[in-house]
């Protein structure tokens, strides 16, 4: 298991090129499912994710292959209709092709993702979802077994906003037979570049992006060709990381729009944000002032932001309230930050952050995704050597972050284990 190694205290400056959005990126994929032929997909980040993905693909029969940013899918001679444990206990997104497998082909095969590092996170309002559509679902040895001769629209209500839930039912309802009503439905950008995405596939869909989205379902959909939209939790990471640092970064090719919750907060600590062009400019000075924050579906404050955010409050000046409201278990960064000499209580989940003057480094244990990318954050403020393990989460979702890192002036190496 690759480990890295930072040396912090340096004032980063420079541009970092924004990639793709993962979270875009993968229910697009699953989308191309809906056709027959060759789909396109562009600006799709080098990620361990979009590979097991391409692995997800191989397995049901259909072509895959990532060049240069670039996915090519061939759906034409698909035969199998089924996600294996295997891989989807690797990537839960993996549940994204069960609307597009079921809706198409009139059957699928899901491995139920069970929980993982950041809770219990269930998908019923999948199923329930697609049962109101009229499939027939088992759940049999671990296995969402799915069947129905076409799907017919239906109203649906979601009692959380949920993005893949979300995501997994416009696609299933863009080739029902009828008209689909998602109401509470996630506003998140990812899921109006899917929805954009399906409209180029001749998709009818009106709401993308508002709580109620009307999907009327089609007989036919081409195949997808499709530019991603830029990672904004990656641009968000790189904010912290200017504000951590004191450093002055140019994010090329971020849509501030996408991260307004995360700006005003940023904003609120003390960054500066200057547009420039392809791209926005963010200076961090001195000490961050405290600043609270609670995690909400979007355009709130993004669960996916609430670890590095944490990080900056760290070495804040005051004491900062962060409230997780998404996820009942995603602060397992705290215990490492602590390690760092970071002071902070949780309660339920609540985390209270003094900030003190210095983390110093320190060893420490990546245990998810954003956890990983908050480690980083501090470890690049910290005196001295800090040795980050179990960095294959970080894999998952950040192209090149050393790359990125060191080409702004970052002391980083990867230790290949
Ligand atoms: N929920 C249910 N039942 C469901 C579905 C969701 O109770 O059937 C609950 C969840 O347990 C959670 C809340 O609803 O408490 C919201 O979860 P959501 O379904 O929106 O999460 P997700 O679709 O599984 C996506 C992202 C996550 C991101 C969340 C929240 C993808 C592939 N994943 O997950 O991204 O944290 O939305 O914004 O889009 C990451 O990139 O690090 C990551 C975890």
């Amino acid at each position: 298991m690759d480990k890295l190694i930072i040396y912090g205290g340096k004032r980063l400056k420079g541009e970092v090129a924004i990639s793709g959005a993962k979270n875009a990126a993968l229910p697009i994929m699953a989308a191309s499912l809906l056709s027959s032929g060759y789909s396109t997909i562009s600006r799709v980040p080098d990620l361990r994710d979009i590979m097991t993905m391409g692995r997800l693909f191989a397995n049901l029969g259909a072509g895959f292959h990532y060049e240069d940013r670039k996915v090519i899918i061939n759906t034409e001679k698909m035969k199998i209709y089924e996600a294996p444990y295997d891989l989807v206990r690797k990537m839960r997104a993996s549940i994204l092709v069960l609307g597009p497998l079921l809706s198409r082909y009139g059957r699928a095969k899901v491995s139920l993702p069970g929980g993982c590092a950041i809770g219990a996170r269930p998908i019923n309002f999948h199923l329930n979802g697609l049962e109101k559509m009229g499939a027939d679902i088992k759940l049999e040895s671990g296995y969402v077994i799915a069947k129905a001769k076409r799907l017919r629209g239906a109203a649906l209500y979601f009692d959380i906003p949920t993005v893949t839930g979300t995501e997994n039912l416009m696609m299933a309802a863009s080739l029902a037979k009828g008209i689909t009503l998602l109401e509470n439905a996630a506003r998140e950008p990812e899921v109006t570049d899917l929805a954009n995405a399906l409209i180029s596939m001749g998709a009818r869909i009106k709401g993308a992006g508002e709580s109620v989205i009307e999907i009327e379902g089609v007989d036919e959909l081409s195949p997808v060709d499709y530019t991603i939209i830029p990672d904004r939790i990656e641009a968000g990471t790189f904010m912290t990381i200017a504000g951590i640092t004191g450093g002055d970064i140019i994010l090329k090719g971020c849509r501030q729009r996408h991260l307004d919750a995360s700006i005003m907060k940023l904003k609120e600590a003390g960054l500066s944000f200057e547009n420039v062009p392809d791209g926005l400019r963010v200076t961090g000075t001195g000490r961050p002032a405290a600043s609270d924050i609670k995690t909400q579906p979007y355009p709130g404050f993004p669960t996916d932001m609430q670890a590095q955010f944490m990080s900056l409050m760290c070495i804040a000046d005051g004491t900062s309230i962060i409230k997780e409201t998404i996820f009942e278990n995603r602060f397992m960064h705290v215990a490492e930050l602590k390690r760092m000499g970071a002071d902070i209580t949780v309660e339920g989940g609540v985390a209270t952050v003094k900030g003190i003057s210095k983390l110093k480094g320190a060893p420490l244990m990546a245990t998810d995704l954003r956890a990983s990318a908050s480690l980083i954050v501090a470890a690049l403020a910290a005196k001295g050597e800090t040795v980050i393990h179990r960095i294959y989460h970080l894999d998952r979702g950040y192209e090149n972050m050393e790359g990125k890192l060191r080409k702004i002036g970052a002391d980083v190496k990867r230790i290949k284990e």
